[in-house]
């Protein structure tokens, strides 16, 4: 038997201000688009801003829906487009933000297992690692450079091929 350790890291700041210029844009974005999240089921409202290698930023929101599974996270949103419509395109960094009409959310948004398994895909895909900015509606934010901080042990493509 070995009991084994698995070491993350991730970085946190007391605030936007200590951000770049350009994250604290990106992070400026995510919060826009959260603004036009449709959810008026959880009245959750997340919003994902990415920053391609070419410049662009590929914003998404989550998109509910009556038959609720059937909805989508805005993480997820965000990068099919991106995937869409930049399909040879590197991912460097996405900002990912919510808040919601019921409490002041003051922790750093956590995204759910399914989005980080669809963001781990485009890290294999383009070989290249994705930075990641979490923040609630206020308080600290938290930094991780790579989808494998987020997700350790993610089900990646070569395993359907052995
Ligand atoms: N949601 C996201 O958009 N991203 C996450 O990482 C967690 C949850 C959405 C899904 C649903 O519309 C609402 O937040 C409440 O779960």
């Amino acid at each position: 038997m070995q009991n084994l350790e698995l070491k993350i890291s991730y970085t946190e700041l007391e605030s936007e201000n200590e951000l770049n210029e350009v994250e604290k844009t990106l992070l400026q974005k995510a919060r826009e688009t959260s603004n036009m999240a449709y959810a008026p089921y959880s009245n959750f409202f997340v919003g994902a801003a990415l920053l391609l290698e070419n410049g662009v930023t590929v914003c998404g929101n989550n998109q509910e829906n009556a038959a609720f599974p059937s909805g989508l996270c805005a993480e997820r949103v965000a990068i099919f487009s991106a995937g869409a419509n930049y399909p040879s395109v590197k991912i460097k960094t996405i900002a990912i933000t919510c808040k919601t009409n019921t409490f002041k959310v003051d922790q750093p948004l956590s995204p759910c297992g399914a989005c980080r398994q669809a963001m781990s895909e485009y890290e294999t895909r383009y070989k290249s690692n994705i930075r990641i900015i979490l923040q609630g509606e206020t308080g600290k934010i938290r930094i991780m450079n790579s989808i494998s901080d987020l997700l350790p042990f993610m089900f990646v493509a070569e395993e359907l091929k052995k």
